[in-house]
């Protein structure tokens, strides 16, 4: 647990990293250190006991769970994919994606007996999609460009994440199924819950108030 007097936030760097500080800096905590980040890890906000720190998705959840962080800022795609205890508090409704089965147009999920083979950066989400509908599958793990596996013949079709669909389109793949709708997500420490309550209810009610409020869609 982090025992020091700062909340600790662990953000996710990359694709969600300016929307999430946007909503930080909306309700009113200074961020204007992450915004002039260079190559550094950590910030402490000017204006609250707040201090972030940046790191990739999977890391966020490490983080968490340990407590060396209090909050973490993550895609729910990352948090379907890990088998970690956190709680989950707020959908942030940034950084909004979905899960998708996706191939070349000729496939066909239900012709032929052979075992499909699906490629995913997410053999977990993969594979409890499939139990779910009944079918056996292989899955093969890749780490990412995960499109080119069904055009080179690594796989059948692909488990992956959609935003714009551009991926998809320009390479000729269609999607056959959608799996699940993916949003960033706020989530806390169990113990930081308890210990910090009152000031991580503050920051949560806030983060509500301003994402119900319609401005962040
Ligand atoms: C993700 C995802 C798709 C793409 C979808 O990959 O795996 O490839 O984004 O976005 P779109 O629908 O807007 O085209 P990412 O860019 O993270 O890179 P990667 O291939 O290295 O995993």
């Amino acid at each position: 647990m982090n025992l020091m007097k700062n909340i600790r936030i662990a953000l996710t760097k990359g694709r969600i990293e300016k929307s999430a500080i946007k909503i930080f800096e909306n309700i009113g905590i200074d961020c204007s250190q992450l915004k002039n980040k260079g190559r550094k890890l950590i910030f402490k906000s000017n204006n609250s006991n707040i201090e972030f720190v940046l790191v990739k998705a999977a890391d966020v959840l490490t983080y968490v769970e340990h407590g060396t962080v209090d909050i973490g800022i993550v895609g729910k795609d990352t948090l379907l994919e890990q088998n970690k205890e956190f709680y989950e508090v707020a959908d942030l409704k940034i950084g909004k994606c979905k899960f998708s089965l996706a191939s070349l147009p000729s496939f066909n999920i239900n012709e032929g007996y052979n075992r499909k083979k699906i490629a995913t950066k997410y053999p977990n989400v993969a594979a409890n999609f499939f139990r779910s509908k009944g079918f056996d599958v292989e899955i093969i793990k890749i780490e990412g460009s995960v499109e080119l596996a069904p055009i080179l013949g690594l796989a059948d079709a692909i488990i992956d994440i959609v935003e714009t669909g551009n991926t998809l389109r320009e390479n000729g793949l269609v999607i056959f199924e959608n799996v699940c709708d993916i949003s960033a997500r706020m989530i806390v420490n169990r113990a930081s819950m308890k210990m910090r309550k009152n000031e991580i209810v503050d920051i949560i009610q806030k983060i509500e108030k301003y994402v119900e409020g319609g401005s962040n869609d």
